[in-house]
């Protein structure tokens, strides 16, 4: 088994639209992962982005795109956001009465599966299609707005994964979204989390690049 990289992301939700690859292009060396919110109004009640701002993403940064669907259904659109560029994409246990073969037709659009866990859904509930990812996203927010305050429910999720994951031997990366910022990132870090999703502690940050080295330095990515 070798250990997942660690990686700051940054999520754009809290960044300007209207100069969204300005935004990025100023946190892109402190990060290694670029965090993608696409919002359907349905699954949850904000409305976000998709498939051809992604498209557009990709060609503005090198960073790998880490797509995080907070939608119903989203077998619908696995084609269109690999076709866009995602590198990793996230459905939610949630919006997936099919998840194991959502999670293979995700590998066979060439993407690297994750799905992400709501805060009241468990991490057993993971349990059968664990070997079958790449990662698995812990939500320490009710998903659906930037700026919440952290739950620190998740930390006691993030090391059962943790302990999951090692029992059945595979190579699992835990990424962590909602309320991630210097306060919080100690005991994630404890807890061994490897991805870290910050919308609002580098975005609204006074100078957002300051924001993401200091956080790119805790976690030691
Ligand atoms: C919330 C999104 C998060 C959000 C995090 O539903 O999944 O990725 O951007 O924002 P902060 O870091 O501000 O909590
Ligand atoms: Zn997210």
């Amino acid at each position: 088994m070798t250990a997942p990289f660690k990686a700051l992301a940054p999520s754009i939700l809290s960044a300007d639209f209207s100069r969204l690859a300005q935004d990025v292009a100023r946190v892109e060396p402190y990060s290694g992962l670029l965090h993608v919110d696409v919002m359907d109004g349905h699954f949850v009640p904000n409305i976000t982005i998709g498939p051809p701002v992604v498209r557009s993403l990709k060609g503005a940064t090198s960073l790998p795109l880490d797509c995080h669907l907070m939608i119903e259904a989203p077998d619908r659109y696995l084609k269109a956001f690999a076709q866009a560029g995602a590198t990793y994409l996230s459905v939610h246990q949630e919006a997936c009465p099919h998840l194991h073969r959502t999670i293979q037709n995700i590998r066979e659009e060439g993407m690297r599966p994750g799905v992400a866990l709501n805060p009241s859904t468990p991490a057993e509930s993971l349990e059968v299609v664990l070997p079958d990812l790449d990662f698995v996203l812990v939500m320490s927010v009710n998903p659906g707005f930037g700026g919440q305050r952290f739950l620190p429910l998740a930390l006691e999720k993030i090391r059962r994964l943790r302990r999951m994951a090692e029992a059945a031997g595979v190579d699992l990366a835990i990424e962590v979204d909602g309320g991630v910022g210097r306060d919080t990132l100690p005991g994630l870090l404890e807890a061994g989390a490897h991805w870290f999703v910050a919308g609002n502690a580098v975005f609204g940050a006074e100078d957002p690049a300051a924001a993401a080295r200091e956080l790119k330095e805790m976690i030691g990515a």
